[in-house]
């Protein structure tokens, strides 16, 4: 199969975990006889040095008219003060708008042979579940600023039904393949949003009569999420609840580095990106972790149909792990670099 393939490494430790991603992707394409194109663009701190936006209108289109998107992360503190729009953040949040990607699938899984968690083994050992955050609208999206004398700053937090219908339908969807169980998080006894999350997520529940649905509060999800993992299957929640409830749930898998995420929408064009940051302060160390952003290549591969491919290249990681090929993070004992685990990889692959 011939992909053209968009690629913005982005900021901090994106080029080297990119790098890693792409030489095991290469792996993938030689031994299935795959072609793929890739275009590399720019995002975040990169872009506002070079062309003063964190993103320019071309990127865009030439990521809405590529095949997929493979992006790493953005963030820089040297521009954490800039204004509204010109945060290397504001990169990845107009691509995803522009793209229309609403639903953004992170799946948490445990891995086997990583002990660093906190949290007991016999608690996090059967975890697996997902998490189907909104992606473009809530509180990111919703009109921001400051007073005249900037003593005063509001964000908005706005959804509509529709925003909500088309996500919900996505997460209702994908459980009638898993344990048929969705939890919507929310904060409906307080916040008037989540009060329509919860009327219209039981509206659309009706046409899953299979599916069970039940409800969390924001703050008891983020205790149960510790306590209980395995009694959940897919959460659904918005933009805001679901960018911090995924950074914890990292803490069962170890560390925030192995996370990975598919960003999807009505238009068949998605991106694959790492759930974590940028990590400034690792930058040219050659101690990231690239697994998030490996992983996110095989939720690409899986969105290509290529699923043998997928499923070898997740072994492939699964074996790194096992066989403590890894990053200081999950592996504080005799933790290997960046490149290392890309090499492993990438042989793993070759010699299967
Ligand atoms: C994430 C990140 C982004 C977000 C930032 C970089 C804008 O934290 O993908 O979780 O908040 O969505
Ligand atoms: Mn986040």
């Amino acid at each position: 199969m011939k992909k053209y393939i968009s690629i913005i490494e982005g900021d901090g430790i994106g080029p080297e975990i990119m790098k890693q991603t792409l030489k095991v992707l290469n792996a993938i394409t030689k031994k299935y006889n795959h072609e793929f194109h890739y275009n590399f663009l720019f995002a975040g701190g990169v872009a506002i040095e070079k062309y003063n936006v964190p993103i320019t209108e071309n990127t865009i289109k030439n990521c809405i008219e590529s095949d997929s998107v493979l992006f790493s992360c953005v963030g820089d503190p040297k521009y954490d003060c800039n204004k509204i729009g010109f945060r290397p953040e504001d990169g990845i949040l107009k691509l995803r708008k522009s793209m229309r990607l609403y639903c953004n699938i992170r799946p948490i899984l445990f891995f086997p042979g990583i002990n660093i968690s906190p949290i007991k083994q016999e608690i996090i050992n059967k975890a697996d579940f997902i998490i189907y955050r909104e992606l473009t609208g809530g509180i990111y999206f919703g009109k921001k600023g400051r007073s005249k004398n900037l003593r005063k700053a509001y964000d908005y937090c706005v959804y509509s039904k529709k925003e909500i219908i088309r996500i919900a339908k996505v997460a209702f969807d994908a459980s009638l393949l898993r344990k048929k169980k969705v939890t919507l998080v929310d904060k409906a006894n307080v916040l008037e949003t989540s009060k329509l999350w919860r009327e219209t997520v039981k509206e659309v529940s009706l046409d899953y009569p299979k599916v069970k649905l039940d409800y969390l509060y924001i703050d008891n999800a983020a205790i149960q999420i510790i306590k209980n993992p395995n009694n959940f299957d897919i959460i659904l929640t918005d933009n805001m609840f679901g960018d911090i409830l995924s950074d914890e749930s990292s803490v069962i898998s170890g560390s925030l580095g192995l996370l990975p995420s598919a960003s999807i929408g009505d238009n068949k064009k998605y991106l694959f990106e790492p759930v974590h940051g940028s990590y400034p302060i690792a930058k040219g160390k050659n101690i990231a972790n690239p697994i998030g952003c490996i992983l996110s290549a095989a939720m690409m591969l899986d969105y290509f149909g290529m699923l043998k491919e997928k499923i070898l290249l997740e072994k492939a990681v699964k074996m790194s792990i096992l066989n403590k090929i890894s990053t200081e993070d999950i592996n504080t004992d005799n933790p290997s670099g960046t490149e290392e685990v890309g090499n492993y990889i990438e042989k793993y692959i070759f010699n299967y």
